[in-house]
């Protein structure tokens, strides 16, 4: 008789400043790691996060937590890097590019060497630009290799929907796809409560639902890094939930729909660049990319978010 092994569910934590420690904390309190290893330049800080994690532990989930090293990537079912410099008071997500390739250009080769089946999912900013970079550099299959993409910002843009329409976010749907930044796209044709279409939904509820009051609530959306980072220097617990969301459907092999950056091939005609679209995330990653059909306008915008994508990777000689 043959015994399948079983393997601790590892998850792989690359960058441990505010983001990576969030997610460590909010993945702790899911219970879907068996074992969380932090990685950063930093090693006090991984090593103090850990320490500071392992007390939570005893109220919390069962789960071996340390700060390691690359090795201690292998195995891992997910590893996520978070590494990389945040953005500043008044720089774009672009600006950070050049810098945060060159982390990449350090770490994935570790990756890769060591775990050479996991999956790797990208968080840092840009996070298209990197998580194009991070194929290249890595050689990984696309389905394996993916950015956290438009997650937060369809978060975003739920809840500030959801706070117009008077419903819980989670029963506003609806998706920002393209660039996880400044050219991103609200697919409005698409949005819906309950399967009706917003101006449905407004008019029967008497509410607003003009071009403008639509707009400003987009606007919102995209700009709201900006205002938090104005307010608090840096975002880190949507996102941490976020990725939280992503680990829980690779790990519970869930075929969950997410807005995630991974590289398109032949959207539209568009190839050969990484933006999110509502994509079906499995244990193997990123299984199949969904086809919306999308109006005039939000195909204008989509093409015009992946021509600045790939003008930027250009740019970096990607
Ligand atoms: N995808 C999203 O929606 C989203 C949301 C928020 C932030 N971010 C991005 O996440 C990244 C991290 O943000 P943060 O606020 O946690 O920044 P942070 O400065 O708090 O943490 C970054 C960590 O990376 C570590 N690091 C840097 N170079 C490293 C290397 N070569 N190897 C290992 N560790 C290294 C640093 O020591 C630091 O601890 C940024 O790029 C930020 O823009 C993405």
């Amino acid at each position: 008789m043959t015994h399948e092994i079983h393997h601790p569910v590892r998850v792989a934590i690359v960058g441990v400043g505010n983001v990576g420690a969030s997610f460590a904390f909010s993945l702790l309190n899911s219970g879907l790691a068996t074992e969380i290893v932090l990685i950063d330049a930093n090693t006090a800080r991984a090593e103090g996060e850990a320490m500071d994690l392992n007390h939570a532990v005893p109220l919390s989930q069962s789960t071996r937590i340390w700060a390691g090293s690359m090795a201690d990537t292998a195995g891992a079912l997910v590893t996520v890097i978070t590494a990389g410099s945040a953005q500043k008071p008044g720089e774009t997500r672009l600006d950070l590019a050049g810098r945060n390739v060159n982390i990449l250009r350090a770490l994935i080769p570790d990756v890769v060497k060591f775990n050479p089946d996991g999956i790797i999912l990208i968080a840092a900013n840009p996070v298209d630009i990197l998580t194009y970079a991070a194929i290249k550099i890595s050689g990984f299959p696309s389905n394996q290799l993916f950015g956290s993409g438009t997650i937060l910002d369809t978060a975003r843009f739920r809840y500030l929907l959801s706070q117009h329409f008077g419903v819980d976010p989670r029963s506003v749907h609806g998706y920002i796809i393209g660039e996880h930044g400044d050219s991103e796209v609200p697919v409005w044709s698409l949005a819906n409560i309950a399967g009706m279409r917003l101006p449905v939904f407004c008019q029967q509820n008497n509410l607003a639902c003009q071009d403008q009051v639509l707009d400003d609530i987009f606007q919102q959306t995209r700009d709201a890094a900006y205002q938090i980072i104005q307010r608090k220097g840096a975002t880190y617990y949507a996102i941490a939930v976020g990725l939280t969301k992503i680990a829980e459907a690779i790990i519970r092999d869930q075929n969950t729909v997410l807005s995630v950056s991974s590289l398109i091939d032949d959207y539209y005609g568009m190839q050969d660049v990484c933006f999110s679209l509502p994509s079906v995330v499995d244990r193997g990653g990123v299984e199949r990319i969904l086809r919306l059909e999308l109006s005039e306008r939000e195909l204008t915008g989509l093409q015009n978010s992946a021509a600045m994508l790939k003008q930027m990777n250009k740019n970096l000689g990607l």
